[in-house]
């Protein structure tokens, strides 16, 4: 038996002026897309911009439904969404933020497993993604999904590389 540890590497920032302009950038867009969440049951509104290869940004929100697992998740809405639309553009950075009350979060909203895991395969096919998390208090940056979510299920051969 062996018992092991793994280390997060992550940067944290404490003001967005410490950020590049493509990082601030990329944040505006994950805020500008909170105000078409459709968060009806959680009043939770999530906003994701992911930055393409092209210098192309697309952003989503979470949308929610009565049959509450139908919904989706921000992140997922804009990775799915520019993938649709942008077949041949790697997603190079994404950044997530959320409001609620009409206030954006102090803190850095985490992607759900789920979505890690779906950002992990563009990851493994594509190349890194980098991932904002930005609060209005605390902004966190992670080089990789793969920080994000170490142990990811990767063992199938589904993918091709
Ligand atoms: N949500 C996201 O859109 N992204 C996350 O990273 C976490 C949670 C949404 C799902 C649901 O609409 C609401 O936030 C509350 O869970």
């Amino acid at each position: 038996m062996a018992s092991k540890s793994i280390t997060i590497n992550y940067h944290e920032f404490h003001s967005a002026a410490e950020l590049s302009a493509d990082e601030r950038e990329l944040i505006g867009k994950a805020l500008e897309a909170t105000e078409n969440s459709y968060a009806p049951y959680s009043h939770f509104h999530v906003g994701a911009a992911v930055r393409l290869s092209s210098g192309t940004i697309v952003n989503g929100s979470n949308q929610e439904n009565s049959a509450f697992p139908s919904g989706l998740c921000a992140e997922r809405v804009a990775a799915f969404y520019a993938h649709s639309r942008y077949p041949d553009d790697r997603i190079t950075a994404l950044a997530i933020t959320a409001v609620q009350d009409g206030v954006q979060c102090d803190d850095p909203t985490y992607p759900c497993g789920a979505c890690r895991q779906v950002l992990n395969d563009f990851e493994q096919q594509d190349g890194k993604i980098k991932v904002i998390l930005a609060g209005t208090k605390k902004i966190q940056v992670f080089d990789s999904v793969e920080c994000l979510m170490p142990f990811v299920f990767d063992n199938w051969d589904g993918i091709k590389k």
